[in-house]
């Protein structure tokens, strides 16, 4: 019953699709997946396998921030899912911990997530209108950021904007 966390292969895309709409409500999560895929924005996508099976997935993808230094590049956390059978074992945390890490050795210096916030602080983001940033979602607490790079988060703030794909599937 190991579970194992590796970057998102050719021929796991039915896979996830089918992680994603049984955890939420409707299948814009796994249509948001499949667009971004295409676009060629699903900058850092892990699946987590259980008896070789894919129980989990999480994407991030490129963001942009208002006002913000010329260099800085962030990311969004969206989505994250895990099968409902195989919720609450802790899988969604080791999604989003090995993603955090591999941000970090790539270079990124912010990720954002519009979230659960009773989730995500354990990971260490905290509510992003702390750092006079802003989403177009309308929501604040549930808008959380974590620097992954020294003092990122104090040379930004403003409008964050998630891909364009988000907007499509309505999410
Ligand atoms: C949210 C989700 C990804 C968490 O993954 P997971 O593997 O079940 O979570 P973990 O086992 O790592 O962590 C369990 C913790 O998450 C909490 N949690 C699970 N779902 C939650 C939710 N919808 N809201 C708030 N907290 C939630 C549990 O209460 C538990 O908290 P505790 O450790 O304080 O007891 C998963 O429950 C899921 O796929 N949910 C449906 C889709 C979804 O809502 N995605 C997230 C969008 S932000």
């Amino acid at each position: 019953m190991t579970l194992r966390i590796r970057p998102e292969t050719v021929g796991d895309q039915q896979a996830i699709r089918i992680v994603h709409e049984q955890a939420f409500d409707t299948p814009n999560e796994a249509h948001l997946v499949d667009l971004l895929r295409k676009a060629g924005k699903a900058t850092v996508s892990l699946v987590a396998v259980q008896n070789e099976s894919i129980v989990g997935h999480i994407l991030f993808s490129p963001v942009t921030i208002e006002n913000s230094s010329p260099n800085l590049v962030a990311l969004g956390l969206a989505p994250l899912a895990v099968l409902p059978e195989f919720q609450n074992s802790g899988i969604g945390s080791k999604l989003v911990r090995e993603g955090l890490k591999i941000c970090i050795s790539n270079g990124w210096d912010i990720v954002v997530v519009l979230g659960h916030p009773t989730y995500y602080p354990r990971f260490g983001f905290s509510k992003a209108s702390n750092y006079k940033l802003t989403n177009e979602y309308g929501v604040d607490d549930p808008f959380m950021a974590l620097e992954m790079t020294e003092r990122a988060l104090s040379r930004v703030s403003g409008l964050v904007k998630y891909a364009s794909e988000f907007g499509v599937v309505g999410t």
